[in-house]
């Protein structure tokens, strides 16, 4: 099974991804994730990638590709997976159908709107070591601060800057938005309202996935 994350920036991708991976068992691979490990890294990929990413701009596919290819490569995606960010444009989309997956597609679009998306963003903190995320007010550390999951220091996302926000937007509705359309004509898309609390969402989620895997509500814990 490929699950396929569509949505603009704070939608609730990484979220709802997390949580079906903790679910059901099927990696997360979030290309913002892998990127951003990239920089950390200081590698030469890593470089050109934090210069993209700080102005909201799109990464170049052939890096973002190379990330993936060896991502999916690894054994834990023999099962499925859970694509957080991927595609992200006509060219990855259409490179994403050359990639083997014997079992059913089922792609998401994550609706929400503006506001939000600035609320959301201006309050999540995350993990730097582990990318656990967390929201200042829905979903707080049990520690101020402090990642429940591996004890780092949390910090704000470098895109998470109002003026880079914008860019993000931007991008998603020239570049991400026009898959929706492309995703759908094949029977594939299910919009979600995603303006709601996530717990909300998740459940919506999982009984659409359960549904097209033809489990009853809930098996796949
Ligand atoms: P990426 O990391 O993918 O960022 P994004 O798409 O902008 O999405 P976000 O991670 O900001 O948000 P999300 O939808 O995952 O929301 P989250 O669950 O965190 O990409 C970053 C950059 O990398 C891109 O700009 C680009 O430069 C580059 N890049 C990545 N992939 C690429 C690709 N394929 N090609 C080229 N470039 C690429 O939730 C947000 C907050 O809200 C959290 O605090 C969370 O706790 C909270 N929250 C979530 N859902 C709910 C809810 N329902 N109710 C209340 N709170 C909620």
């Amino acid at each position: 099974m490929r699950v396929i994350l569509l949505g603009a920036p704070g939608s609730g991708k990484g979220t709802v991804a997390e949580a079906l991976r903790s679910a059901c068992g099927y990696p997360k691979i979030s290309t913002g994730d892998l990127l951003r490990e990239a920089v950390r890294e200081k590698s030469a990929l890593g470089l050109v990638a934090a210069s993209q990413m700080g102005k909201g701009a799109l990464v170049d596919d052939a890096t973002v590709l190379a990330l993936l290819n060896e991502r999916l490569a690894r054994d834990d995606c023999r099962r499925g997976c859970v694509l957080d960010g991927f595609p992200r444009n006509l060219a990855q989309a259409e490179c994403l159908d050359t990639i083997g997956n014997s079992g059913p597609e089922i792609v998401f679009d994550l609706v929400v709107s503006v506001d939000v998306v600035l609320e959301r963003l201006a309050n999540r903190r995350t993990c730097p070591r582990c990318e656990a995320i967390y929201h200042l007010v829905a979903k707080p550390p049990k520690t101020p601060g402090v990642c429940d999951v591996c004890g780092t220091a949390l910090v704000q996302r470098n895109d998470d800057k109002p003026e880079v926000i914008r860019e993000r937007l931007k991008t998603h509705a020239a570049k991400t938005e026009p898959l929706v359309a492309r995703y759908a004509a094949r029977g594939a898309v299910h919009a979600i309202d995603a303006d709601g609390p996530a717990e909300t969402v998740v459940r919506e989620v999982r009984r659409i996935v359960d549904a097209v895997l033809g489990r009853p509500d809930g098996a796949g814990k």
